[in-house]
């Protein structure tokens, strides 16, 4: 079967560039992106591409070789799945935030809507592919809602989780270390998986495509992202004794990383993991291995993050620690509100914690992020509702020059890696603070002996003592 026509439900970080880069691939299909939400699709279908809602190096080029050629954003969701041959899901599946599994299990609402519209549109055979990250065995429901429609249409359920990280997905989604698709073992299964296969053959060598029983497909995402986000929450663990010690985390990592059986990746400490999926996708994982009574397997995990919340929290106490033990109405600066550098997401960023522990100690937070609006940095505080919005607002002000962020601050804060904050006039920015000039930098980016020949206290995560 040759693909002609694909829908994807859900316009978000995953379904716009992993459709665009579809789109300018394969010039033949036609791929529609339908979403709910009109703000955000009119935001994808801007005059000016700059503004498209997801930014991502290289995005808006490849947009714009695509949109109104054979790529299009709309909200007409049963038009375009009526039209499509093949149906990727790409909605999201937030941790459960009520009833049973709360604060744990995927919450699979966003899907089960989905399957219900493909089934009640639907007047001919589809493929239907998983592409948000589920539960293993999601796709039984999912086929369960699909074959009970009654009206005599076939659908072939593949699961085909995306791998990208933010902030790299344009480059991600050209050059996949793999593909992974997971189907049935029927002649139908495999066609289907064939055709998804196919599409992807376009530019993805075929040694690169993958293909496994759904079961084994679902499993492996979640398990590639509790695998990453337990490098760097061991890293973070050895950090905290990197301190106490007088080793220094960067040189341990270089020398653990050399070893071809370890490797260099993902061995940065930092303040923190943060983003949508390393948190949810573990506590989903914990979830599923509780619901089998597996309670040494869910602790092992969960191990991850408690890890991971102990690192942001520990960054917090240290910087009132440092500061005599009170950060009452004093400016801490921070640079950085975005998860990692080269996105605009903020969800589950370091950050966020970081300024909810500070402000209860009553200081006043000082943002600058290239990519992150105040209004966001205020939607996100205002989120944990730990105090009213009117309290977040007058604590935490953003700036749109790191220079104003920073003046007259006690402390600078880095919480995110961008690579210009390494370009800024740091002799400039201590002129104009409160001595001592503390800087805590939460991802090891500056050069801390040059940052102590100005005259900065600066501190970094995991080398030497503290004072
Ligand atoms: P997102 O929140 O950015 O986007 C999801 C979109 O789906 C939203 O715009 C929402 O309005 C839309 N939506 C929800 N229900 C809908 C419905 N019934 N009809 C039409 N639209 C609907 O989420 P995301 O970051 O793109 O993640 C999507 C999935 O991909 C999640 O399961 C996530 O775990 C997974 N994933 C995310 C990443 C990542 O880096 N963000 C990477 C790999 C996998
Ligand atoms: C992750 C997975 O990498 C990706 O394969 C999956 O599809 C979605 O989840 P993402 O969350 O976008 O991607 O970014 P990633 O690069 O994995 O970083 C996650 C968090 O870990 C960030 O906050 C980052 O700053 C932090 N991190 C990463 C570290 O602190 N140290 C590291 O060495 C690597």
């Amino acid at each position: 079967m040759k693909i002609t026509k694909i829908c994807c439900i859900g316009a978000g970080y995953v379904g716009g560039p992993t459709m665009a880069v579809i789109a300018q691939k394969c010039p033949d299909i036609k791929v529609t992106v339908v979403d709910l939400n009109e703000k955000r699709i009119a935001a994808w279908n801007d005059a000016n591409v700059e503004n498209i809602p997801v930014y991502e190096p290289g995005l808006a080029d490849v947009v714009a070789s695509a949109r109104g050629r054979n790529l299009f954003f709309s909200t007409e969701v049963d038009k375009a799945i009526d039209e499509a041959q093949l149906i990727f899901i790409s909605v999201n599946t937030p941790t459960k935030t009520y009833g049973s599994g709360k604060g744990m299990a995927a919450d699979l609402k966003y899907i089960e809507l989905c399957a219900r519209q493909i089934a009640r549109v639907s007047k001919d055979d589809k493929i239907v592919v998983e592409k948000s990250t589920l539960p293993v065995r999601t796709a039984e429901a999912v086929k369960s809602i699909l074959d009970n429609t009654g009206n005599g249409v076939q659908f072939q359920i593949l699961s085909n989780p995306e791998f990208l990280a933010e902030g790299t997905a344009v480059q991600d989604l050209l050059a996949p270390d793999r593909v992974l698709i997971g189907g049935d073992n029927t002649p139908e299964g495999q066609k289907a998986i064939q055709a998804l296969a196919d599409v992807y053959g376009q530019w993805v060598p075929k040694e690169r495509i993958l293909t496994t029983n759904v079961w084994s497909s679902e499993l492996s995402k979640l398990t590639a992202n509790a695998f990453l986000a337990q490098r760097v929450s061991s890293i973070n663990a050895l950090s905290e004794l990197c301190e106490k010690t007088g080793a220094d985390v960067n040189e341990v990592a270089k020398a653990i990383g050399m070893d071809s059986r370890i490797g260099p990746k993902f061995l940065k400490a930092s303040v923190g993991f943060g983003g949508s999926c390393f948190q949810k996708d573990i506590l989903n994982m914990v979830y599923i291995a509780k619901s089998f009574g597996l309670n040494e397997v869910a602790d092992y995990w969960e191990q991850v993050i408690i890890m991971n919340d102990h690192q942001k929290r520990r960054f917090a106490r240290n910087i009132v620690q440092t500061l005599y033990n009170t950060v009452a109405d004093k400016k801490i600066a921070f640079l950085g509100w975005a998860f990692k550098k080269d996105t605009n997401d903020t969800r589950e960023s370091a950050a966020i914690y970081v300024a909810d522990d500070l402000i209860n100690e009553q200081a006043n937070i000082a943002i600058y992020d290239p990519k992150v609006s105040s209004q966001q940095v205020l939607s996100d505080l205002d989120y944990l509702d730990s105090r009213t919005h009117e309290a977040n607002e007058k604590r935490a002000v953003s700036y749109d020059d790191p220079y104003k962020a920073c003046h007259n601050a006690h402390a600078v804060a880095i919480l995110t890696e961008w690579d210009e904050f390494t370009q800024l006039d740091w002799q400039r920015i201590y002129d104009n603070m409160q001595k001592p000039a503390f800087v805590f930098d939460g991802r090891n980016l500056l050069d801390g002996k040059r940052m102590a020949e100005i005259g900065f206290k600066y501190q970094s995560i995991g080398s030497g003592p503290r004072c």
